[in-house]
């Protein structure tokens, strides 16, 4: 541009087009430059007025102006009513990260530690890789009793090492570092080379309880379980307790609860008994208490072990005990919710 108007116009104009931020403002520099009562626009009138001379080049660097603005109009109003290349929606909800749920197993034990700690109760583990000595020897159980077969024992290539098929052999541990009066339980996984179905797991979960001071009789035993599964399942349940056998109580009892799922009348789940078997007890052999180093003659007391999957899936609701392990998500989001 030769004139210094028409100069300082273009530049002031394409300002205004550059920084048009949308559609309807770059209209409004359009108005406002080249409308009818616009700047260059009012420019081009004043035509008629200027010297002969200039007119012609005015005239035609006006109008080259007027093409150059008009082109500079039309690319921003592309660009401006383009569509993003990345369209950013900030409304669109954002992906939750997936919550995680305790185990039912886990919250049952917590359940059943909470009760014990009512009691005053210390709660201790054990090594789920035992020897043959704490598994079975230490709790009285012969050489060639029947009772090592019958848990189905995973044994170890290194001779003697096994995995304990019972939480019992933390009564002997535990021992070793306290001394009556004790009251203990123990909760843990233990493992027996079993078939599995709805009922069995080759791995599964045990509360062993042990309680060790001068006095302790059986009917400690029985207030102890009752108040327990009334505690879990409610003032309704009844309890009945069998004589039974283990080598490491003497007298030893199995404890039943009346069904929670038919309320005793008997049903599939409790083989139309009416009662559901829930653990082993008894008082301690004076073999064993032998074994912890602690006189029969001075000390008496009592044990149990109660089957936590069994625990939880009367709980729950649950009728398959493979469920519990099977790493399905959903399961533990349904017990979650429920
Ligand atoms: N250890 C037994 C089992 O696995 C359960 C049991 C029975 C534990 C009697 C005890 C007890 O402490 O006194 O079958």
């Amino acid at each position: 541009m030769t004139h210094p108007e028409l100069t300082t116009l273009q530049h002031d104009a394409a300002a205004a087009i550059a920084t048009a931020a949308s559609v309807d403002a770059l209209e409004q520099v359009r108005v406002e430059w080249l409308g009818r009562n616009g700047k260059l626009t009012g420019v081009l009138r004043t035509l008629k007025d200027r010297p002969l001379e200039e007119r012609r080049t005015f005239g035609a660097e006006a109008n080259a102006l007027r093409v150059e603005l008009e082109h500079l109009l039309s690319a921003k109003q592309k660009q401006l009513s383009a569509k993003p290349a990345l369209p950013v929606d900030l409304t669109i909800p954002g992906i939750t990260p997936a919550l995680g749920y305790p185990h039912p197993i886990r919250l049952m034990l917590e359940r059943i530690e909470n009760i014990f700690h009512g009691l005053g109760y210390d709660v201790a583990e054990g090594p789920e890789v035992e020897t043959e000595r704490y598994n079975f020897d230490l709790l009285n159980v012969p050489k060639d009793h029947p009772a090592r077969d019958m848990h189905d024992t995973f044994y170890l290539t290194q001779r003697g090492l096994l995995l304990r098929t019972q939480t019992s052999p933390v009564q002997l541990h535990y021992l070793e570092t306290h001394r009556p009066p004790v009251r203990v339980i123990v909760p843990g996984r233990v493992y027996r080379h079993e078939a599995t179905d709805a009922s069995h797991e080759a791995a599964f979960f045990q509360c062993e309880g042990l309680v060790i001071d001068r006095g302790i009789r059986l009917t400690d035993l029985l207030g102890t379980f009752t108040h327990l599964f009334k505690s879990l399942f409610g003032s309704k349940v009844k309890l009945r307790f069998r004589p039974h056998f283990y080598p490491f109580t003497e007298p030893s009892l199995d404890v039943d609860m009346s069904c929670t799922i038919c309320g005793g009348k008997g049903c599939p789940s409790c083989g139309q008994s009416g009662w559901l078997e829930m653990g082993g007890s008894g008082m301690v052999h004076p073999t064993v208490l032998e074994n912890m180093k602690v006189d029969p003659n001075v000390f008496s007391g009592f044990a149990f072990g109660v089957g936590v999957d069994r625990l939880m899936m009367l709980y729950e609701g649950v009728g398959d005990v493979r469920r519990s392990y099977s790493g399905d998500l959903r399961f533990l989001e349904s017990i979650h919710l429920s």
